[in-house]
């Protein structure tokens, strides 16, 4: 079993990386590159991916950058080069659901684009000709997802999530994208990844904390918890992986 855990930002793959185990294929200069000597690292489409086992089981870690576009070359790369048999993201949201507080987990049960518009031609928003709207999670790794919550004790909140390649730091687009698509949760890769693994018949879980309202104070938030929050999501993930091995 090959597991890939992605994030968007180093900041939301750092506190993964920091527990694999070590690399027996590693070289001086990997590990003089990598700074961590549990880790091969090789480099792809102008990408880091890290190849590492965790407690017996092949694992391979990246972030792909922000955005869309990023998001998507990194899970093509992690499922056709790396054979990614499932696929982990974990990273930050901005809230949009009022009871959504910094720091809250949410595991997405589906995701859509809230920036794909061809409604000059009678589509709905997020929905282009052979797409769907919204990608469903899969229901064995949300499940895995809620049992590990329960037995620690932890709470994890199930979102609709809306990505887009924009962030979100204004009250009227927010309100515009919770109407339109019943959206609980914003950030901008997570579709991506859906889109990506569901074409690949990859099962897929996006992981989530909260950094911030996407309000007025978003930007000023994501940077103050974006550590904190990503370690939140990125310890869970890993909670998730040692119940997988
Ligand atoms: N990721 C975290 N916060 C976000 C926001 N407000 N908009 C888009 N992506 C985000």
């Amino acid at each position: 079993m090959k597991i890939a855990i992605m994030g968007a930002m180093i900041e939301e793959i750092e506190p993964i990386l920091s527990k694999l185990d070590h690399h027996p294929e590693n070289s001086e200069l990997d590990y003089i590159l990598s700074n961590l000597k549990n880790i091969k690292l090789h480099y792809i489409a102008d990408n880091r991916f890290f190849e590492a086992k965790y407690k017996g089981i092949d694992v391979i870690v990246a972030y792909s950058k922000i955005g869309k576009v990023f998001a998507s070359l990194t899970a093509s790369v992690l499922i056709e080069h790396f054979g990614a048999e499932k696929l982990l993201f974990s990273g930050v949201a901005g809230a949009i659901r009022e009871d959504l507080k910094i720091g809250d987990l949410v595991a997405a049960t589906k995701l859509c684009q809230h920036d794909l518009d061809i409604t000059a031609f009678g589509h709905p928003y997020g929905y282009v000709p052979e797409g769907k709207i919204y990608i469903q999670s899969d229901p064995e790794l949300l499940a895995l997802a809620k049992d590990v919550a329960r037995r620690k004790g932890i709470e994890l909140k199930e979102a609709v999530i809306a990505t887009g390649d924009q962030f979100i730091a204004d009250p009227e687009r927010k309100e515009w994208i919770k109407n339109s698509f019943g959206a609980d949760a914003i950030e901008m890769e997570g579709a991506a990844v859906a889109v990506v693994c569901d074409a690949f018949d990859v099962p897929f879980f996006i992981l989530r904390a909260i950094s911030d309202a996407a309000d007025m104070d978003a930007g000023f938030d994501f940077d103050t918890f974006l550590k904190s929050s990503s370690k939140r999501s990125a310890d869970f993930v890993m909670s998730m992986l040692d119940r997988m091995v």
